[in-house]
């Protein structure tokens, strides 16, 4: 697989507090028999930490990478409940996700705890999935823009330069996520798309073009065609509508299906 995220398409689903082993196994094995063969797609899903064991050494498609949902930033010490980069490493977990909106706004996450968790993450070599998002209240005080950078920023301090083709960001307003979650318009979202990109460009020079940048927040069957199209995002991150496969396969069809006709400038040869 090439380095240039715009011949991929990032496909994934957060599947939050959700499934027993055996429900993933099963969603894995069924994912291998649809998607093998697609190299052009990136496909990951993040399953609760009690999978991650289990699903070592299962066949599964090439093209998934199996995620966790958090991690502590120490390699080990007296922090009771909580789960370390080396750990993750050693079940062969191919990347983790920090900072999603749940963890920042139900358990007090701060961009500080969210940078030491990067960092660590980086220095054991663990793809990093960065979830960023305003708040209601930040959007309607004009302040999208700012707290996107700032968590970026913050989160990014101490990420190497040199391994930017190991993380992607995901933009996920803490407004448009879960059953509660209004569903964004592409104008709503795009402005901040480009602003992510111009974030991590200004951080990372020209390796920021190796960084996928996704949204996430009730992502579905019938808006997700808008948001690929009318925005400039390299893939999407979904919950609840791609928990069974029948609905990650809809989505990712929806999503994908007019990208076969090229754009300007895009060079995506792929199909699904
Ligand atoms: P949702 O979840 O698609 O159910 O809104 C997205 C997320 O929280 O990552």
């Amino acid at each position: 697989m090439s380095n240039n995220v715009n011949e991929h398409f990032y496909f994934g689903s957060n599947f939050k507090m959700h499934k027993t082993l055996a429900e993933v196994k099963t969603f894995v094995e069924l994912l291998k028999d649809a998607y093998e063969d697609q190299p052009n797609l990136q496909l990951f899903i993040v399953p609760p930490f009690t999978s991650l064991g289990g699903l070592q050494g299962i066949v599964r498609p090439q093209n998934l990478w199996i995620g966790a949902q958090n991690m502590h930033w120490a390699r080990s010490g007296a922090f009771t409940g909580e789960i370390s980069a080396p750990m993750l490493s050693d079940l062969g977990v191919d990347l983790v996700m920090l900072g999603h909106a749940e963890r920042r706004y139900k358990f007090g996450e701060t961009d500080n705890e969210i940078q030491r968790k990067v960092r660590a993450a980086a220095d054991n070599r663990l793809r990093v999935l960065l979830c960023v998002g305003e708040t209601a209240k930040q959007r309607r005080a004009g302040t999208t823009h700012e707290v996107l950078a700032m968590q970026l920023k913050i989160a990014l301090l101490a990420f190497p330069q040199e391994m930017t083709n190991r993380l992607m960001v995901a933009y996920e307003p803490v407004w448009a996520i879960g059953a509660g979650g209004q569903e964004a318009r592409p104008s709503d979202i795009a402005p901040s798309i480009d602003h992510i990109k111009r974030t991590l460009e200004t951080r990372f020079g020209e390796n920021a073009r190796q960084i996928p940048v996704l949204y996430g927040g009730s992502v579905s069957e019938s808006n997700c065609a808008d948001y690929v199209r009318e925005t400039d995002v390299n893939g999407l991150f979904v919950g609840r509508a791609a928990w069974e496969l029948a609905g990650f396969h809809n989505v990712l069809k929806a999503a994908t299906t007019f990208r076969q006709v090229p754009r300007e400038n895009n060079t995506d040869k792929w199909t699904i």
